[in-house]
């Protein structure tokens, strides 16, 4: 795939970087304009949103090839600790061993296949619920209560089957395909720029996910661009500099957008909204740092509040202080106050701007020193036609006292409201937004009249990337059951 620069017309508006040039403190190279690709202008068909036959090779050819993470390292810290992860109808077991390395191993019975383990928790054994047999957590063969009637595994290996596991970040990942290449090169270069975040050392403070009636890849789409901030997330805009968004392909895998918080949106510029209304928006926004990641109950209205000698008195800035600047400072004490570490001298993006990496295909990190989001897309089961959002929150280990201990996830259902789940705060609302357009999406794709969906050249560069590479790994996979 090329990688020639391509600058596509942008958004006459000033560009992210111009806002960055504003900002007070030193701005860290990994943020600076990366490159974009020129990928054409040609439509996608909308059958790869619903086809059965399209979802059974993305699943063949795609799911089972690719890095997923399956759940974080802190969520089995002990040996014995197991979790279970599953994805296209596969279900794994993973394990954490004696010596605190992790295997993963396909979650069925060398007899007559059930589930063996039926949810997280502590097995030191796994014993088949049906008939007995148990193995070891390490995958070794345990026991066979029925030994006598199967000569057919004397001297067989009967040890489970494993799956690949690599870590990143706290993170554990699994790949079903043996011989896929080592997890880092897909986190490359996403695993250097995050390294000043020390991922491994933040904890799962908030864990929610909810099955979606859409395809995966609509719901993926709906967090891979902020133009559709105006319409969809209006309230958002006096504080979100959502057209004047970068947007980067740093390899075929990692790709970024980077939004600035604290600006108003270029399509309210008839407007003339001042610093106090930036302020105020933010305030009425709910408490949340829905732009950029952070999710702190607290929020932007008691940072907005400190602008106010009273509750009721008006808002003031200082001569010379922006909204931006003045939210940035506020956050960043409002963080040193609660895990006790300096962030005098962090860049004012990565405090308050969404700074958001995609992996392909369906996982979102949020970068930057606050509260970091991350996003989980993946079918549900088998089924094209409904997908499974995943949204947990990363805070920060405070630089004194013990490690808090992760949330365990909350999983809404389909008629659940994000907005019920406390753990996602403000986020919630503004999440129920994007969903009222998803099942919309994923009827209106199968009443197309044209049989294809379109996107920008240079806002839903990923989103178009993403596709070609799901065409280019079916393609080369088909080839393959073809010889
Ligand atoms: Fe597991 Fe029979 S299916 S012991």
């Amino acid at each position: 795939m090329g990688n020639a620069e391509f600058r596509a017309d942008r958004h006459p508006s000033e560009s992210y970087e111009d806002i960055l040039e504003r900002d007070t403190r030193t701005i860290p190279d990994h943020l600076r304009q990366g490159p974009t690709r020129n990928l054409g202008e040609e439509g996608i068909p909308v059958t790869n949103y619903f086809d059965p036959t399209f979802f059974h090779k993305e699943v063949r050819h795609v799911w089972l090839k690719v890095w997923q993470w399956a759940c974080r390292e802190e969520d089995i810290p002990n040996a014995g600790d197991v979790f279970v992860y599953e994805n296209v109808g596969k279900s794994l077991i993973v394990s954490r061993q004696k010596d605190g390395s992790i295997k993963a191993f396909y979650n069925s019975c060398l007899h007559r296949g059930r589930k063996l383990v039926d949810e997280c928790g502590h097995r030191s054994t796994f014993r088949c619920k049906y008939h007995g047999l148990a193995w070891d957590s390490d995958g070794s063969f345990k026991h066979n209560p029925i030994k006598w009637d199967f000569p057919q595994f004397e001297g067989k290996d009967m040890s489970l089957p494993e799956v690949r596991v690599e870590t990143w970040g706290g993170f554990v990942f699994i790949n079903f395909d043996p011989a896929a290449k080592p997890l880092m090169h897909y986190l490359k270069p996403l695993a250097d720029h995050f390294d000043r975040y020390d991922f491994a050392n933040r904890y799962k403070a908030a864990h929610v996910s909810k099955i979606v009636p859409c395809n995966w890849k609509v719901m993926a789409e709906a967090f891979m661009e902020s133009h559709h901030t105006i319409v969809t997330h209006p309230q958002l805009a006096p504080f979100l500099g959502d057209v004047n968004s970068q947007y980067d392909a740093l390899s075929d895998y990692v790709t970024r957008q980077f939004t600035a918080t604290g600006v108003v949106s270029p399509t309210l510029a008839d407007r003339n909204f001042g610093d106090i209304d930036i302020l105020k928006a933010m305030e009425a926004a709910g408490g949340s740092h829905v732009s950029g990641g952070h999710s702190d109950k607290d929020g932007v209205s008691k940072k907005v509040n400190n602008a106010r000698d009273t509750p009721d008195a008006p808002m003031t800035l200082e001569q010379g202080v922006t909204a931006r600047m003045y939210a940035c400072e506020v956050t960043r004490k409002s963080l040193g106050d609660e895990d006790g570490w300096d962030y005098s001298q962090v860049s004012d993006a990565e405090i308050i701007d969404a700074l958001l990496y995609n992996v392909f295909p369906h996982m979102s990190f949020w970068a930057g020193y606050a509260p970091n989001v991350v996003y989980r897309w993946r079918p549900n089961g088998l089924d094209p036609d409904t997908s499974i959002m995943d949204v947990i929150i990363l805070k920060r280990v405070p630089k004194q006292g013990p490690r808090p201990k992760p949330v365990t996830e909350h999983r809404l259902g389909l008629g659940e409201d994000w907005s019920s789940s406390p753990m996602i705060g403000a986020l919630g609302p503004v999440f129920e937004q994007d969903m009222e357009n998803l099942p919309e999406v994923q009827t209106g794709l199968k009443s197309s009249g044209t049989g294809v969906v379109h996107f920008s050249l240079y806002s839903e560069m990923r989103i178009r990337l993403m596709h070609k590479l799901i065409a280019q790994m079916i393609a080369e996979g088909e080839a393959k059951v073809g010889v």
